[in-house]
C-alpha cells in the first residue's frame, strides 16, 4: 500500500505492507542506512530514530504507525554534523566500531532535549536500553555532560 512519511522533512511515498517495520523502509526503500539493525526485537538501540522527538526503537515500530509524524534520523539530526551531540561525540573521540554510535547519538539527543542537564543517574537511566558492544559507555556519558555544555553556550 502506498503510505507518504516524513522524513528528515521531506516527504516521502512508499509501496509496503502497513506491518513492515519502518527501519526497512528507511534503509531499504528510502535509501537512509545510518541507522542500524542490531537485534529486531527493541533490545539494543542500534535503530533509534526520533518520531515527533521522542526515541523510538524503528524496528519494532510498524511503518504506518510512523504515517504523519515527524521522523528523524541520523543523517537528519542537523545539516552539517554540528549539533551539539555530534561535537562532543567527536571531542570526546567516543565511537570504537561504530555500529551502535547512530543510536547512541539519537538516544542522548533525545535526551538533551528534554534534560538540558542531565546528571550521571540521568544519563544511565535513559541510555539504559543502548547497548554498546565496545563498552563505550564511560566516553558516551562524558559525551552527553559535553554536549549538555555545548548547547548551554
Ligand atoms: S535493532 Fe531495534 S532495538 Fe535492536
Ligand atoms: S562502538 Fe562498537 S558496538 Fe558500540
Amino acid at each position: 500500500m502506498a503510505l507518504t512519511l516524513k522524513v528528515n522533512g521531506t516527504s516521502h511515498t512508499v509501496d509496503v505492507e502497513a506491518e513492515t517495520p519502518l527501519l526497512w523502509v528507511l534503509r531499504d526503500t528510502i535509501g537512509l542506512t545510518g541507522t542500524k539493525y542490531g537485534c529486531g526485537i527493541a533490545k539494543c538501540g542500534a535503530c533509534t530514530v526520533h518520531i515527533d522527538g521522542q526515541a523510538a526503537r524503528s524496528c519494532n515500530t510498524k511503518v504506518s504507525d510512523a504515517v504523519g509524524k515527524t521522523i528523524t534520523t541520523i543523517e537528519g539530526l542537523s545539516t552539517d554534523s554540528k549539533h551539539p551531540v555530534q561535537v562532543a561525540w567527536a571531542d570526546i573521540g567516543v565511537p570504537q566500531c561504530g555500529y551502535c554510535q547512530s543510536g547512541q547519538i539519537m538516544a542522548a539527543a533525545a535526551l538533551l532535549s528534554k534534560n538540558k542537564k542531565p546528571t550521571d543517574a540521568d544519563i544511565d537511566a535513559e541510555m539504559d536500553g543502548n547497548m554498546c558492544r565496545c563498552g563505550t559507555y564511560l566516553r558516551i556519558r562524558a559525551a552527553i555532560h559535553r554536549a549538555a555544555e555545548l548547547a548551554a553556550r
